[in-house]
């Protein structure tokens, strides 16, 4: 098998995507993205709706072709080596990919031989990820009997059959209650912790808090932010001070006390919850705060710091809520809402 030389030499690249575009009419579904997944690691692909996250997945699985750009997975090229590349990846994909018809375990074992495995080998691989997916029970009932929470965790054993060394989540767990998604989540990093690279797709900021490193916004076939987690949560606004006084009929007091201080952004604090949020720009700016309520003697209860949320992150990256695309063209999830 001939590597592509195009990777870093260095090798700590798994996922690499240059200039991708794809159109679909006169809908650009990606519209030259670039990014990298380094070995090991999760990348989060972050959008709304119609943002292009399943274009891109297609692609990296060798699904559809790319009108332009380059894509390399583990060495081998999208467009050139499609065999070779599907044999070292993993695919869940965003709707359930088994047949629901057949039990768990004959799921697995059927793609087992799909990709070669011989009998006692695909045998003993299906029982090891039924175990491991915490399905040895169910293992004998058709998937029609499945929660969703089983199905998922069925997919997942799925695409990991084949030992993949880059595995794609679509939304892993768009429409699954937070208990469910807990323990996909926990089978995901179970995942990346044995060494596998993950590239997945999310609308769930929470989600990608969770799982990935590093972060990529796409809206409208288009990178429009990406860097590690907490920097780009940096980037778009700094801390936000939370003050919860032990008498709540203290709060209109301590925000005046702070407004008379006449401090950068203290126009900005809120009072909600029960809480007094205050921004904060600067380091210095927390002392201050601090300093003055405690000296104008306020009971304080809490006191704490915290981020802005990607969410906020993603009004700020993209000036509006995550939104669906508006050329009238449906998107996965509206296609979806109209089967259901
Ligand atoms: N097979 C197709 N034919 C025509 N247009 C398509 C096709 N697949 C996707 N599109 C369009 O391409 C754009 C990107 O769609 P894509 O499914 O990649 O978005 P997505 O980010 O996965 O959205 P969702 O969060 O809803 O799954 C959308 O405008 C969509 O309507
Ligand atoms: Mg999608």
């Amino acid at each position: 098998m001939t590597r592509i030389d195009t990777i870093p030499a260095d090798g700590t690249t798994a996922v690499t995507v240059r200039g991708l575009v794809k159109h679909y009419g006169a809908t650009k579904a990606l519209d030259g993205v670039d990014l990298d997944v380094r070995e090991g690691t999760v990348l989060g692909v972050l959008g709304p709706n119609g943002a292009g996250k399943t274009t891109l997945v297609r692609c990296l699985s060798t699904l559809i072709l790319p009108d332009a750009g380059t894509a390399v997975v583990a060495g081998f090229d999208v467009v050139k080596q499609p065999r070779q590349l599907r044999r070292t990846i993993g695919l869940t994909g965003q709707y359930a990919s088994v047949d629901e018809k057949l039990a768990g375990w004959e799921n697995l074992y059927m793609i087992g031989r799909l990709l070669d495995l011989p009998r006692p080998a695909a045998r003993k691989r299906a029982d090891e990820l039924l175990e491991r997916f915490s399905l040895t029970e169910a293992a004998k009932k058709p998937v029609l009997q499945y929660s969703g929470g089983m199905r998922r965790r069925l997919d997942l054993a799925a695409s990991m059959i084949g030992q993949p060394a880059v595995l794609y989540l679509d939304e892993p767990t768009t429409g699954l209650d937070p208990r469910t998604r807990n323990e996909v989540w926990a089978e995901v990093k179970r995942m990346v912790a044995d060494g596998v690279t993950v590239l997945l797709t999310t609308q769930y900021m929470e989600e990608a808090e969770q799982l990935a490193s590093e972060l990529t916004v796409i809206d409208r076939g288009r990178v429009v932010a990406g860097g590690k987690v907490d920097e780009l949560k940096a980037k778009v606004g700094g801390r936000t001070l939370e003050i919860r006084p032990s008498d709540p009929g203290q709060l209109p007091e301590m925000a005046r006390a702070l407004s008379e201080t006449g401090l950068d952004g203290i126009a900005g604090s809120q009072i909600h919850d029960g809480m007094l949020f205050v921004p904060i720009l600067a380091d210095v700016q927390l002392t201050a705060v601090i300093g003055l309520l405690g000296g104008r003697g306020f009971d304080i209860a809490h006191i704490g710091t915290h981020l802005p949320s990607l969410d906020e992150v993603f009004l700020a990256i993209t000036g509006e809520k995550a939104s669906e695309q508006s050329d009238g063209t449906p998107t996965d999830a509206q296609l979806k809402g109209a089967a259901a």
